[in-house]
């Protein structure tokens, strides 16, 4: 049982600013933190902490930020075969976090925007599950899918961050992990405002099962004979950068690890919420110990 996760590595540079700039306005903040980051690798990086056998595939540049970028997955121990070095910048993430937690993050994706479908692993053999998200090239994202579907693995997709969706991707999706604005995308002028119609309508155009995780409100997911209402675990957010993340990262562990959905989306829900108590994406993220202790109230 063991887990590929395709997607973007990226190095943050990360701001902590009195508020997020409105258009044309400059803030000052305080010192620049430089991190390990990139919605691929943080979840790689979550499900190998959360204890899953885990191998990314991406592609980064030979420069001074690929050290930084990489440091977070060679630490977690997440196999890097399938590392691609592209004569390209590093992908790097601007992040500005607010008092409370919020933050915005504008992404150069650099080698990530260069990866080629040529480039994916052509042997599947020995993964079981595959976790996606959206800041490769789509068409990389759609034919990585489209390979594990046919291998028989489980796909996993975090359609992060909201972009135009793909129904040839959704159709090779089992289960499909989005957020308030991200559903609001994949609803757009097909189902009522009510979010749980919002999520089982999603069932109907391929995956199996459909979260929407909510914040502070805890995580809502559909499967065709089942909803799952999970609350959230109280803390009080620092930096939320990569909460999603940790979220999907620590689900596909669970799921790989061969929990029941239940147990798997509560210990992501933990995770994701403890994330959000120190600052960085990858820095901030529970290990299997803490999720555990989080759970049993230890
Ligand atoms: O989801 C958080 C991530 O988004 C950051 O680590 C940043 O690199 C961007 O990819
Ligand atoms: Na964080």
């Amino acid at each position: 049982m063991s887990l590929l996760v395709v997607g973007s590595v990226n190095a943050d540079l990360t701001v902590q600013a009195p508020r997020i700039p409105a258009p044309g306005e400059t803030v000052l903040g305080g010192d620049v933190r430089v991190s390990p980051g990139g919605k691929g690798a943080n979840q790689a990086v979550a499900a190998a902490l959360a204890g899953a056998p885990v191998t990314f595939c991406g592609a980064a540049g030979h420069d001074a930020f690929r050290e930084i970028a990489l440091r977070g997955l060679t630490r977690a121990g997440v196999d890097l075969a399938r590392l691609h070095t592209l004569d390209a910048p590093t992908g790097l993430a601007l992040i500005t976090v607010a008092p409370g937690g919020e933050n915005a993050i504008t992404v150069a994706s650099g080698a990530n925007a260069h990866l080629t479908p040529a480039q994916l692993p052509g042997d599947l053999g020995g993964f079981t599950h595959l976790l996606l998200q959206g800041e490769l090239p789509p068409e990389v994202t759609r034919e990585a899918a489209r390979r594990a579907h046919a291998a028989g693995l489980t796909v996993l997709h975090n359609a992060a961050p909201a972009r135009t969706p793909d129904p040839a991707l959704l159709a090779h999706t089992h289960h499909l992990i989005v957020n308030e604005h991200e559903l609001a995308a994949f609803a757009a002028g097909r189902a009522g405002p009510d979010r749980e119609a919002q999520v089982r309508a999603l069932l109907g155009r391929g995956p199996g099962a459909v979260t929407v995780t909510l914040g502070a409100r805890g995580s809502l997911t559909a499967t065709p004979d089942a909803t799952f209402r999970l609350p959230a675990f109280p803390v009080t957010p620092l930096d939320t950068t990569g909460a999603g993340d940790t979220f999907c990262g620590v689900l596909a562990a669970g799921l790989v690890a061969g929990q029941p959905l239940a147990d798997a989306l509560h210990a992501a829900g933990v995770a994701g919420a403890l994330a959000c108590t120190r600052p960085g994406a990858q820095d901030a993220m529970p290990t299997r110990a803490e999720i555990r202790a989080a759970l049993t109230g230890g």
